[in-house]
């Protein structure tokens, strides 16, 4: 039987590889004797108190001795320019050879300014932009605590300027880590909320980049995998159900990598815009704020973007062999809206989510939505009434 649908057509891309990577309960503790950091003299770490806490740098920094010169646990939530600076002129000081980050988001975009300032000799902020440090960086190796970010896969890194009170993007291949070891063990102890919340994160960036403007097969297959993991394989239902299933752990680990990767090439949409604008005005977790907004920016995309999720929506068995694109997209934004709402368990009202809200402050946030940077790729162009309009629907 012949398929009936046209076949895909493919715009110019350009995509941007993760590192290599390592995956397995207990891997990051061997990392001190992989190649790339065996001749390393003068490693230094970036981590946060929270992760130094919970025990888990011991058994990673224990096998490297005295090669490692110095641990920075001084990393905060939105990491931010004057800290890496700070971090940078010491790892300088040091003679540092190689940088080694154990932590979420926040910890690896810093690593990522370190080695930026490093190797250009100047302060992150004057780095700011796309493709500005262009040059051999120190390697970088990661090892995420948290399964959303994805940074560990990516050529991003957003730090905040608390001077100017905003934050700076940075997008350069040169950001790209030189190894990503991902080790579910380090996510047994992870509390419910953030694991919820993380695994919220990491569906939007596959989705997002699934139906951006720049999407490309590499992406698609990529963040397809990713919702596969998420939804079908239930990787954050069995995680909260058992938080010491290393199995489900290491299929949310692996799907934020495969999502960041799948953003790093595909870019997001407006749903990361909405959700930068309640999570700067507010304080309330990134995961949560996109979770608000993923299944109403679904069904404002659909009128652009039904195939490709329509093609979604097939790759993950929902809907019927015979259903039609919006049959196919109904079934992919109810799969959304109970792995959000029911399975994560988020707030389904904004007013919830960050109670000092009120109704008055919508047009404010509509506003900031409509100048992030995450916008321009959304497939379907919104502009401040309909980013009012999401917003009022969720309050
Ligand atoms: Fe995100």
């Amino acid at each position: 039987m012949t398929d009936p649908r046209p076949p895909t057509t493919h715009r110019p891309f350009q995509h941007t590889p993760a590192g290599p990577s390592l995956y397995g309960p207990g891997v990051a503790a061997t990392i001190a004797d992989k190649t790339l950091l065996k001749k390393a003299r003068n490693v230094v770490v970036v981590t946060d108190a929270g992760v130094r806490k919970a025990g888990l740098l011991e058994a990673i920094v224990a096998p490297f001795g005295v090669r490692v010169v110095h641990v920075e646990d001084g990393v905060v939530p939105d990491a931010d320019c004057d800290h890496v600076d700070a971090t940078a002129a010491r790892a300088r000081e040091l003679g540092c050879d190689a940088v080694l980050a154990v932590g979420g988001g926040s910890v690896m975009d810093t690593a990522k300014g370190v080695i930026a300032a490093l190797a250009k000799g100047a302060s992150i902020k004057s780095l700011e932009g796309v493709a500005t440090i262009r040059g051999k960086t120190l390697p970088l190796v990661c090892v995420p605590t948290t399964a959303g970010t994805g940074s560990e896969a990516t050529q991003f890194a957003v730090l905040k300027d608390r001077e100017e009170r905003r934050k700076r993007i940075y997008v350069d291949a040169s950001l790209v880590p030189a190894l990503a070891v991902l080790d579910p063990t380090l996510l047994v102890g992870l509390p419910r909320a953030v694991t919820a919340a993380t695994a919220v994160d990491t569906l939007t960036h596959a989705v997002e980049a699934i139906g951006s403007k720049l999407r490309n097969p590499m992406g698609s297959a990529l963040a397809t995998e990713a919702c596969r993991l998420l939804l079908v394989e239930q990787a954050l239902s069995r995680s909260l159900l058992r938080p010491d299933d290393v199995e489900a752990r290491g299929a949310c680990l692996i799907a934020a990598h495969l999502a960041g990767q799948a953003v790093s090439t595909a870019m997001l949409g407006a749903c990361h815009a909405l959700a930068h604008a309640v999570g700067a005005h507010t304080g309330v977790p990134h995961g949560v704020a996109n979770g608000l907004f993923l299944v109403d920016v679904l069904r404002e995309n659909a009128a652009k973007a039904a195939p490709v999720y329509a093609t979604l929506a097939r790759a993950l068995g929902l809907g019927a062999a015979r259903d039609d694109d919006a049959a196919l997209v109904a079934a992919l934004v109810a799969a959304i809206d109970e792995f959000v709402f029911d399975t994560a368990g988020l707030p389904r009202r904004l007013r919830d989510a960050a109670p000092a809200l009120t109704e008055a402050d919508l047009p404010m946030l509509a506003a900031a939505a409509l100048a992030d940077p995450d916008l321009p790729t959304n497939p379907v162009a919104l502009d401040d009434a309909a980013l009012h309009a999401i917003l009022r629907r969720r309050w």
